[in-house]
């Protein structure tokens, strides 16, 4: 492990828990969150949206269909409905049409059966939590422990929720001055796909760590909205990555524009993110490790058995050989 001034005291690459313990539980629940812990993770992730009465709940987007039993519950069969949401069309039940009392009547469960059955046998045993129990939770795990429980939260569809007068930034703010959020036990990152919702952060909170997030075939929506024609491809230029460098501490660029695929899908020649994100000061905290991975042997994968995970730093080394000071990983 390195250590480094722009790495806040965290061991280098730093393990960053992907939704929590994602690939052992269902995501985004107190029990995937504490195993990840348990497991050594240095970073907790959470991805936020909010309710219909503005509380911060954690889940990877504000369509619940996938990840709760509320398809099955009777009393809100009649909140099912279509929606835009950065522009796509989708069907389902939806945070922001629930008060947070309804929410947590829900039950959490796994999002893929098919490929983590065995995780199936956790559904229903937790609730959604709320960002603000997250803080309260890890600043108790820290103590106990003695050591930060560093939180990584990211605002999904900021724009989106602006629009619908729920703007997440805000919210966000105003929980981390409560509870202190940059005292010892749970500091926090905090990361977007939308640049605009980065500025506000840096701007509304105090002594902000805050990492831009990019895919490799997406434009961040705010850009769209805004007219911005500026793609991902532009981002990642020595002249985009000065610009991110302006204003945030670093990036969180999908794999494949680290290392991209070759024609047949798997590892290609890796490209000079790496050297020209550092260059500018920024920290990479690439996504997404998981076993799921396509460029992966079949072997790697997991079986049956909780405890067959393949070598992760072996398969994934072409990364950590780039340098990459983090990563998510499930
Ligand atoms: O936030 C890093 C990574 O989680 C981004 O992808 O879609 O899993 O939120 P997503
Ligand atoms: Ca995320």
């Amino acid at each position: 492990a390195r250590h480094g001034s722009g790495h806040h005291g965290l061991p280098v690459p730093t393990v960053i828990a992907h939704r929590g313990a994602s690939g052992y539980r269902p995501e985004h629940t107190i029990g995937s969150y504490r195993l990840a812990l348990d497991m050594g993770a240095h970073v907790i992730e959470q991805d936020l949206v909010p309710t219909k009465d503005g509380h911060l709940v954690c889940r990877h987007e504000n369509d619940i269909t996938g990840t709760t039993d509320v398809a099955s519950r009777p009393e809100f069969a009649s909140r099912r409905t279509t929606k835009s949401v950065d522009g796509a069309g989708i069907t389902g039940w939806f945070t922001e049409d629930f008060t947070l009392a309804e929410l947590k009547t829900l039950r959490a469960k796994e999002r893929i059966p098919a490929s983590r059955q065995e995780n199936t046998v956790y559904d229903g045993r937790w609730t959604i939590p709320t960002f603000e129990e997250v803080l309260r939770w890890a600043d108790a795990e820290g103590r106990r422990r003695g050591r930060p429980v560093w939180l990584h939260a990211e605002t999904k569809h900021p724009t989106y929720f602006r629009g619908i007068g729920l703007g997440l930034e805000e919210r966000l703010a105003k929980l981390l001055r409560r509870y202190g959020r940059h005292r010892a036990h749970s500091p926090v990152f905090l990361q977007s796909f939308e640049p605009s919702s980065i500025q506000r952060l840096a701007k509304l909170v105090d002594s902000p760590r805050v990492v831009l997030l990019s895919g490799a075939n997406t434009r961040p929506w705010d850009f769209v909205q805004a007219g911005d024609p500026r793609t991902v491809a532009d981002l990642v230029t020595p002249r985009g990555l000065e610009w991110i460098a302006s204003f945030a501490q670093g990036i969180g660029p999908t794999l494949d524009l680290i290392v991209p695929r070759d024609a047949s899908g798997g590892l290609g020649t890796p490209t000079t993110l790496v050297r020209d994100a550092h260059a500018r000061g920024l920290i990479l905290h690439p996504y997404t490790m998981r076993n799921e991975n396509s460029f992966l042997p079949a072997d790697f994968r997991r079986g049956t058995d909780p405890n067959a995970y393949g070598d992760v730093f072996g398969a994934f080394k072409v990364y950590f050989e780039q340098g990459i000071d983090g990563i998510f990983t499930d």
